[in-house]
């Protein structure tokens, strides 16, 4: 017995942020933002909406699609680094708003990781006896963004995905994941203030140290050795060649990386989940938004390779391998 997914959603919130909108708030340009990025837009939260709004969202569209009540899950994981509040879990909140009142409900805090480290989680129940799992990556990155600074304001959005997985006897499903975590270099994407090391204050605010701080120089080629090594050991594990990939869905944070990644691997272009240019960069909620996508469009189809990798802070990387 193995896990698979039987259902995917989404949420995108209703607001479109440009890049021209960026130009009147940040010494920025269009032209930059495409060329460096590949990001035309990203979705912001409307005041007072929070990740489990656009997690309950997409939850919903995965439990219609996997033609599961809520009632019948036995586990939610919220894969977040923006939850609501730091007590009590999203996790909770959504299992409120769903009617899941069976399901245990935790988050999972593993950045732009954060989805594959929950679906791996997801996994492990399902095998050992769980019968459903709802995994939803949701992020507000709106809320942690100092929008004075450009090097990390143009590159991040708000959105949710989610799935239900569940068990099959089929050849199909969830055939591996692999987590890695390197924390000597989890100074290279962080929020330095409003956490028990540096509780919020003043100072903390003033000094914008509640935001997202990155070396994205450094991060962008880390970003691109580490998504290689995780696509080379996700197939190698199961004696599968990079041509055996039907399609790579990776962590959407810059059209460059990807780029970079295809050609490193060999694996033509088109055979890569793009939506970054529309979201931007969504950590924990870019692979289940932009998987929902190529399913609801129906590029991907049973029995296809499907292989999932992220990059993030911590730093985290990991890789998933689904045959569909
Ligand atoms: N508009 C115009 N100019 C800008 C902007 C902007 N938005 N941002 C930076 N610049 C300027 C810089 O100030 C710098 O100017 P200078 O030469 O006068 O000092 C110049 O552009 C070049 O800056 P670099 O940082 O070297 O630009 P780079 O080519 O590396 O692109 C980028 C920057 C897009 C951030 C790239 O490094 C990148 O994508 N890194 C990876 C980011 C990433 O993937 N993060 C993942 C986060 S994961 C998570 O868990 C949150």
């Amino acid at each position: 017995m193995r896990s698979r997914i039987l259902g995917t959603g989404s949420c995108a919130p209703q607001r479109v942020l440009t890049n021209a909108d960026l130009e009147r708030m940040v010494a920025t340009s269009d032209a930059w933002i495409v060329e460096r990025t590949g990001i035309r837009q990203r979705r912001v939260v409307a005041p007072g909406e929070a990740c489990s709004d656009l997690g309950i969202r997409a939850a919903r569209r995965a439990l219609a699609a996997a033609n599961i009540q809520s009632s019948e899950l036995d586990l939610i994981l919220v894969a977040t680094c923006t939850g609501d509040v730091p007590l009590p879990p999203t996790a909770s909140v959504v299992q409120h708003g769903l009617g899941a009142a069976k399901a245990a409900a935790c988050d999972v805090s593993a950045a732009c990781c954060g989805f594959i480290y929950a679906l791996s989680v997801a996994d492990a129940f399902v095998c050992t006896g769980y019968r459903y799992v709802l995994v939803i990556g949701s992020e507000v990155m709106s809320t942690v963004m100092d929008w004075t600074d450009r090097n990390t304001c143009v590159l991040f959005g708000d959105g949710a995905g989610a799935v239900v997985v569940g068990s099959t006897e089929a050849e199909c499903g969830i055939l591996s994941t692999h987590l890695h975590a390197d924390g000597r270099l989890s100074d290279l994407i962080h929020v330095p203030g409003g956490g028990s090391s540096l509780p919020p204050s003043e100072h903390v605010v003033a000094e914008r140290l509640q935001c997202v701080k990155m070396r994205g120089n450094e991060t962008f080629k880390i970003a691109v050795k580490t998504m290689e090594e995780a696509i080379r050991e996700a197939v190698a594990d199961h004696g599968f060649g990079i041509d055996d990939i039907d399609w790579l869905v990776p962590h959407q944070a810059n059209i460059r990386i990807l780029r970079a990644v295809g050609q490193r691997i060999g694996l033509p272009p088109e055979r890569v989940v793009i939506n970054v240019d529309r979201f931007g960069n969504t950590s924990a909620a870019s692979i289940p938004l932009a998987l929902d996508e190529a399913v609801r469009n129906g590029a991907v189809q049973p029995g296809q390779v499907v292989v999932m990798a992220a990059f993030g802070a911590g730093l985290t990387w990991a890789s998933g391998v689904i045959r569909w």
